[in-house]
């Protein structure tokens, strides 16, 4: 079993590049499907998650060729198959994302029901919800979602319960060869979204408002490929700026911008963090002690429920307590219980975690509940008293390339190790 080491206590400083967005990139991959023929994506970040989304366009005929460690080329002329098996959507919810795009395409989709995951019941009654509108007609059959547009897809508009990413993002990649315009209200603003709104338009589709809770989709004919860059990722940026947070010496984090983190950078200088930002840069540091402030997650670009983890393990060495509420997730506190393992103190309230500032953290072994999760607790034993062990490092591996190496970078003691898996059979 593979697991993290890392020895709290010394010095971390130093200059890191963070990936393009593992956000966006699922989602430019899945709408390849759109544009019959090569396009190639730049910056893609090489992590777990996106070999799972190669796997899934082969799967349906596409073939994807890795040109350099960070560049795909996505020839999507022979997708010949509408539909994705259980075993890719069960690794990866993100794989639903090709719904809309066959739908826009084929006029129909067979894509497995996605379970839950450890952070939630990730429902998506809303993607179905919003596609009926457009005329989708949807079965369920055996865990399968059959969907069929028997009529083609006409444009309508739909009101998102929630602003949800992923239903806002099928809708658009659903719409852009509708009848007529489609508007999508109450959608969802993260920069992700316009990262596939401008590559969709760079394909000659008509995608207006971005970025803005009204989308307005006008159906076009064909899309043709293109070289598209993904946009860098503000979730490992804001990862790697509350390393600098936490340990406290300058830590220089490149390539993103830091208008996609703006609510995450204010409030950590509410909380004694001192920021200063340039174009594609941020320098994080702090010569005083963490002060407690609130917390609430909620749609971009209110506080991202993707940095909830990362704040709290700042929040658990605060001088004082506060409350961090979890609005997006019903159940993205499993961080929390990992950490009481390093000697955190922080009481769960339904979608309140009460957090009582400690003077430090010991080091201790612990369990990665999620992607962020993960890497939070490796963040937490930057700090802690002695030697911390995180094991299920699968999680991060999902969602962050080269992570460790990255903090050796910054002169963490830290790396993988390669331990015999524990044997609990009864001797
Ligand atoms: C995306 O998930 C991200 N994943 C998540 O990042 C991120 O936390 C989330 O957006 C919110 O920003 C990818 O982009 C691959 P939602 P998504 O639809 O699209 C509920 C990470 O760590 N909901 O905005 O699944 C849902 O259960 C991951 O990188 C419904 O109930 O998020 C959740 O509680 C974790 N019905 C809330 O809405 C639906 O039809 C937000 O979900 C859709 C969603």
């Amino acid at each position: 079993m593979e697991v993290i080491s890392v020895e709290g206590g010394h010095p971390i400083t130093g200059t890191v590049t963070v990936e393009g967005a593992k956000n966006s990139a699922l989602k430019l991959m899945a709408a390849t499907i759109l544009a019959p023929g090569v396009t190639t994506l730049k910056n893609v970040p090489n992590i777990a998650d996106v070999h799972v989304m190669g796997k899934v366009l082969k799967e349906l005929g596409a073939t994807v060729e890795v040109v350099d460690e960070h560049t795909l080329s996505i020839d999507t002329s022979a997708v010949n198959s509408w539909e994705t098996p259980y075993s890719l959507v069960a690794q990866m919810r993100a794989s639903t994302a090709v719904l809309g795009p066959l739908l826009a395409r084929f006029g129909k989709a067979i894509v497995a029901m996605p379970g839950g995951c450890n952070i939630g019941a990730r429902k998506i009654d809303m993607h179905i919800l919003g596609l009926q509108a457009l005329g989708v007609e949807f079965d369920v059959d055996h865990g399968d979602i059959h969907a069929s547009a028997p009529h083609g897809l006409v444009g309508s508009t739909v009101t998102l319960d929630f602003a949800s990413v992923g239903a806002t993002e099928n809708l658009i990649m659903a719409s852009v060869h509708a009848k007529g315009t489609t508007v999508i209200d109450n959608a969802a603003r993260e920069p992700e979204i316009v990262d596939l709104a401008n590559m969709l338009n760079e394909m000659g589709a008509n995608i207006e408002g971005a970025g803005s809770p009204v989308i307005e989709i006008h159906g076009v004919g064909e899309l043709h490929p293109v070289t598209h860059a993904v946009v860098g990722d503000r979730i490992e940026a804001g990862t790697f700026v509350a390393v600098g947070g936490i340990v406290g010496q300058p830590v220089t984090v490149r390539g993103f911008d830091p208008n996609h983190l703006g609510l995450v950078l204010r409030k950590y200088e509410q909380m004694g963090l001192t920021i200063e930002r340039g174009e594609r840069e941020v320098t994080v540091s702090r010569s005083r002690d963490i002060m407690p402030i609130d917390i609430q997650t909620l749609p971009f670009p209110g506080f991202p429920t993707d940095m909830q983890a990362q704040t709290m393990c700042l929040l658990a060495l605060a001088k004082g307590t506060c409350i961090i509420t979890e609005n997006v997730f019903e159940n993205r506190f499993m961080f929390a219980s990992e950490l009481q393992r390093m000697g955190s103190n922080i009481v769960i309230q339904g979608h309140h975690a009460v957090v009582h500032g400690v003077e430090g953290l010991s080091g201790a072994e612990v369990r990665s509940p999620d992607l962020r999760g993960g890497a939070a607790l490796v963040m937490a034993g930057l700090v802690a008293d002695g030697i911390t062990t995180v094991s299920d490092i699968y999680h991060i591996d999902r969602g962050y390339e080269r992570f460790v190496e990255k903090l050796q970078s910054l002169s963490a003691r830290i790396s993988r190790v390669v331990i015999p898996t524990p044997d609990f059979g009864v001797s």
